[in-house]
């Protein structure tokens, strides 16, 4: 692919990407498992309070230098480390570590992101669970699979419910509503759907993806927490948007859910 003719990829060169994409996750999801439960793990808070450890930067890196090495014209767009301007059009946004404070307090509900977007279109995704040994991914037009313990994958379908009174509701942070002045949309959503869980982060969003839960919503997001997740809702039947109903993974605050449900939960963000 050269820079000059800067082009679409093509269905063969998005699945090669894709497999890279899971094999590095894959890679940094073992690295991240030294530290994982060490009674010693070295925590620094950074200048938001929120926790960051050798985990987090190292696993950065290490994926880093994946895409630097393969895809030296691509740009990276991480948590961690300052972004590296793309020369063709194509950029990996990534978190190495989504779910920082369940990682620190020793719960494996944290994941591991790396998107990819090509001209502003999010085409790749994977979301993979070190502790869990589980992962999903997707590409654009390829579908979204959904793989536990190295067995085949299976593919990854969003639930068909439209019944808000029958719905599973996942959200990382009851504060964060509250702080945003919206407690009314989530005390509402609490009471309106059928059960409530804080299974957050990227997790949650996760659920959604493989018809676990029916709605996950954070209010409080970065773009590198959400550029995985687009294509793996969208593949799997669903929406990863934000509260508008745009795709975006610049507005501040996701939602993943399905298509049947999209509309009524909107509906509850906007009044
Ligand atoms: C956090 C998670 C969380 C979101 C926070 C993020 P981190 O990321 O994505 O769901 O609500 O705003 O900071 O720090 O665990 O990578
Ligand atoms: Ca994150
Ligand atoms: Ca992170």
């Amino acid at each position: 692919m050269k820079t000059e003719d800067m082009m679409k990829i093509d269905e063969a060169e998005l699945a090669e990407r894709l497999e890279f994409a899971v094999d590095v996750a894959e890679e940094a999801g073992k690295f991240i498992l030294d530290y994982y439960q060490n009674t010693d793990l070295d925590i620094e808070l950074k200048g938001d309070l929120s926790p960051v450890t050798e985990a987090d930067r190292g696993a950065e890196l290490l994926i880093r230098e994946h895409i630097e090495n393969k895809y030296p014209e691509d740009g990276v767009l991480g948590e961690e480390f300052p972004e590296l301007e793309s020369k063709n059009g194509i950029k990996w946004i990534l978190d190495p570590i989504d779910g920082t404070k369940s990682f620190v307090h020793g719960v494996p509900l944290f994941g591991t992101l790396i998107g990819m977007e090509c001209d502003g279109e999010l085409l790749i995704g994977v979301s993979r669970f070190p502790a869990l040994d589980e992962v999903m991914y997707a590409a654009k037009g390829q579908g979204a699979w959904w793989k536990i313990d190295g067995n085949e994958p299976r593919k990854a379908q969003v639930k068909q419910n439209d019944q808000l009174s029958q719905s599973v509701f996942c959200t990382t942070n009851y504060a964060r509503w509250d702080k945003i002045g919206r407690k009314d949309a989530l005390d509402k959503l609490c009471s309106g759907t059928l059960l409530t869980r804080g299974w957050g982060d990227c997790y949650g969003h996760m659920l959604v993806a493989t018809g676990r839960a029916d709605v996950m919503i954070d209010p409080e997001l970065n773009a590198w927490d959400a550029a995985a997740l687009v294509p793996i809702l969208q593949e799997a039947g669903g929406h990863f948007i934000d509260w508008n109903g745009k795709a975006s993974i610049y507005s501040g605050q996701g939602l993943s859910v399905s298509d049947a449900m999209k509309d009524t939960i909107l509906e509850i963000l906007a009044e």
